[in-house]
């Protein structure tokens, strides 16, 4: 029996849910048990970028919620309401409900946790923070042996974009959010961008997980980006330092028992310190627990792409509760692969690569190290002389793509030139 999904909302992450699920090639087999049963939205006029069969896209929310076959519900809808409501609706019905929808998490978690509760199903929402960014499961299981001390993340993608191109272009906050605004980066109300709420709302959900307890969203102290100056980042620049807008979760001091500080603020960062270097639209998640020390979770914090590898990677973990029983063992954790994987010889590798020559100080030398690569196909990007090494002659070269099993024919061609003493070195280049 398939798993019967209910999509609210066919938007960004909506489509990019239904597409991933439509194109299941290479992707993890328990995705086949998923039925696109219903999509909800609020325009059957519109146009969409998926073809869905006749009768599955409804304007009918309520229905399909309240539909005892829908398994799961899957709020991609956003905003606070109707979203809660039918949030609430489909848990108490006893579905398991997916949501990418850090408003609604922020200000009603404790309501819909507690009912989710009651009702013995699910909530995931690994999509409602770093978008693509696999945060929340790791939260919830890998780390969570962890004492965790402080949860810092760069988790707007807008924010992030501006601040980077102020300290890229030395440009005024204003002109790079009409910019910003204009290629599509920033709403046309960037209220809850620029003004940190979207990032506490997020902050709120991370420090909820890794702290283990409930946050009040008013608790949560917020400043945005608005009074960074282009003259603040260049000082900052000058001094060592990026300014970024991080979101911040912390004990107050070391002992695990302490209270917490969550915050959301523009913050100087050392450039040596690994957020200094996430840049434009990117996020990034640095965990800081005993005993592990230091993860940084990166990658996009938001488009349809990432969000639907994290949408159907939550409807994916409840495929496989569904399917779990006393007889079928979980399979998420038993090991699915029997074939072996077809492994390319190293030979038939592509990269570009770097030598190191010593060679006889005689004249032509490196005319015949090039003739030799050309007999073989191998371009060069360069070719220097570096200096002496007492009386040989060092010569380097980069290499253009080739194959490994090309160059080194060349090599074992350029080996046998009276003129070579030995090849020190030789390494690929990314
Ligand atoms: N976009 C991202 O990159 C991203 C990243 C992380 C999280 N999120 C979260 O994901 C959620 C969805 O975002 P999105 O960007 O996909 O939004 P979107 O593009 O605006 O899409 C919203 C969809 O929901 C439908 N909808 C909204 N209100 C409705 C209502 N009252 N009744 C019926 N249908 C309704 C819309 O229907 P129509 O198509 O008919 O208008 C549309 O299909 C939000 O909570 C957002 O915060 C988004």
């Amino acid at each position: 029996m398939g798993v019967k999904l209910g999509i609210l909302g066919l938007g960004t992450v909506g489509t990019g849910t239904v597409q991933l699920l439509q194109d299941l090639v290479g992707r993890h087999p328990l995705l086949q048990e998923i039925e696109i049963y219903r999509v909800g939205v609020r325009s059957l006029s519109k146009p969409r970028a998926v073809e869905l069969p006749e009768g599955i896209i409804t304007t009918d929310l309520e229905a399909i919620v309240n539909d005892p076959t829908v398994d799961i519900v899957v709020e991609v809808m956003g905003g606070l309401e109707p979203a809660r409501s039918l949030i609430l609706k489909a848990l108490s019905h006893g579905k398991h409900v997916v949501t990418a929808n850090k408003a609604a998490i922020a200000r009603f978690g404790a309501e819909i946790f507690t009912a989710a509760n009651q009702a013995g199903v699910y909530v995931m929402l690994e999509a409602a923070v770093g978008g693509g960014i696999p945060v929340i499961q790791p939260l919830k299981q890998s780390l969570s042996v962890n004492q965790i001390n402080a949860v810092t993340g760069i988790v707007n993608g807008t924010t992030n974009y501006i601040l980077t191109r102020m300290q890229t272009e030395g440009s005024n906050f204003d002109d790079v959010l009409a910019d910003a605004q204009k290629l599509g980066y920033a709403e046309a109300d960037p209220t809850a961008d620029v003004d940190g709420l979207d990032a506490a709302d997020k902050i709120a959900i991370l420090a909820s997980l890794g702290f283990g307890g409930r946050i009040h969203l008013e608790d949560v102290y917020c400043e945005g980006i608005r009074q960074v100056s282009k003259t603040d980042i260049a000082y900052a620049e000058k001094l060592g330092f990026a300014i970024k807008l991080l979101a911040i979760a912390k004990r107050t001091f070391s002992s695990p028992s302490s209270p917490l500080s969550v915050r959301v603020h523009p913050t100087l960062v050392p450039k040596a310190h690994p957020l200094a270097s996430i840049n434009g639209v990117y996020n990034a998640i640095l965990v800081e627990g005993e005993p592990i020390g230091q993860v940084m979770f990166f990658g996009p914090g938001a488009g349809a792409g990432a969000t639907a590898s994290a949408v159907s990677a939550d409807i994916l973990n409840l495929v496989a509760t569904l399917k779990t029983s006393t007889t079928n063992p979980n399979p998420l954790l038993a090991c699915r692969h029997q074939d072996y994987c077809e492994i390319a010889p190293i030979a038939e590798l592509v990269t570009r690569f770097y030598a190191r020559f010593l060679t006889k100080d005689r004249p032509g030398v490196i005319g015949k190290l090039g003739t030799c690569f050309g007999n073989f196909g191998v371009s060069l990007e360069s070719i220097v002389q570096t200096g002496f090494q007492e009386e040989l002659a060092e010569i380097v070269v980069v290499t253009y793509d080739v194959q490994e099993g090309n160059f080194r024919q060349a090599l074992a061609e350029i080996r046998n030139l009276e003129a070579i003493d030995s090849i020190p070195s030789i390494l690929r280049v990314l």
